[in-house]
């Protein structure tokens, strides 16, 4: 067994992949007398001013849950609505989000949506590909069973083809499947809107992130409810299944040898 945590982020850093449900939309709209989607509309300016903040702190991968594969069970309406707010995204932050060095990437499956859809994703994609200040992961018809299965598919395909051997399949093997195994898994999990669940998010990427619940309404979490998160997320001790003396001493070290 290795005696140090190998991946522990020393206390007071910045989270570097920050994950999000943004839950309340319906609430907040609601609350207000209005529409559910009025609530979607305003969650779009959520989005604007997380991104800008990460990019600010230096988060280098924020990844929000923008429709799960269960939200086509909502109402005709909405879900129309919500693959509006879509491309009223891609079409009128993309150029933004490209100009402030923002990676655009979209994960989930997205053949269940139209061609323009599927195209203005390839397309905003494409545009963003080489930036490297903050990768902006939209979580879109996703779910974390789907991802872990269509991983699992996918290595199972290989394993047939006699490109891998199933032996010597390991955890590492199944995540490189995974839809993002790219970027580090998320370090802090942050949902809002009062539920305490994960909701199938990326079950297997946050298996060791930190858990963030704050009552705040999506529409209404700002640069500070962010700061919030990030001040608690600082003060976490990560163990990563090491002990609490384990990682104090590493801490040590680390410091002693800067
Ligand atoms: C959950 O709130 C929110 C969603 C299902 C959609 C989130 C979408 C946006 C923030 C806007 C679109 C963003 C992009 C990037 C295209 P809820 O409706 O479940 O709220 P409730 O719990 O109050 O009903």
């Amino acid at each position: 067994m290795d005696a140090t945590p190998p991946v522990a982020a020393p206390a007071g850093s910045v989270p570097q992949h920050v994950a999000i449900i943004m839950d309340g939309n319906g609430r907040w709209a609601t609350l207000r007398g209005r529409p559910r989607t009025v609530g979607h509309r305003e969650g779009v300016k959520s989005v604007r001013r997380t991104v800008d903040e990460c990019l600010r702190r230096g988060v280098k991968t924020l990844t929000i849950f923008a429709f799960s594969s269960e939200n086509w069970r909502r109402p005709r309406a909405e879900v129309m609505v919500l693959m509006e707010l879509f491309l009223v995204v891609l079409r009128g932050e993309v150029r933004r989000m490209n100009h402030n060095g923002v990676r655009l990437r979209v994960i989930g499956d997205r053949s269940a949506f139209s061609e323009k859809l599927q195209r203005r994703i390839v397309e905003a994609e494409q545009l963003t590909a080489t930036n490297t200040a903050l990768t902006l992961q939209v979580a879109a018809n996703y779910g974390g069973r789907w991802d872990i299965t269509q991983a699992m598919r996918r290595l199972l395909i290989e394993t047939q083809a006699g490109h891998l051997n199933p032996a010597e399949c390991d955890e590492t093997t199944l995540a490189a499947f995974l839809s993002f195994p790219d970027v580090p898994d998320p370090d802090l999990f942050i949902r809002t809107g009062g539920e305490q669940r994960l909701s199938n998010f990326i079950l297997w990427q946050s298996a060791y992130a930190e858990l963030y619940f704050t009552d705040i309404l999506w529409p209404d979490f700002d640069e500070a409810a962010l700061g919030a998160a990030l001040d608690d997320f600082a003060q976490r001790q990560r163990r990563f299944g090491h002990t609490g003396e384990q990682v104090e001493s590493w801490v040590a070290l680390n410091d002693r040898t800067k």
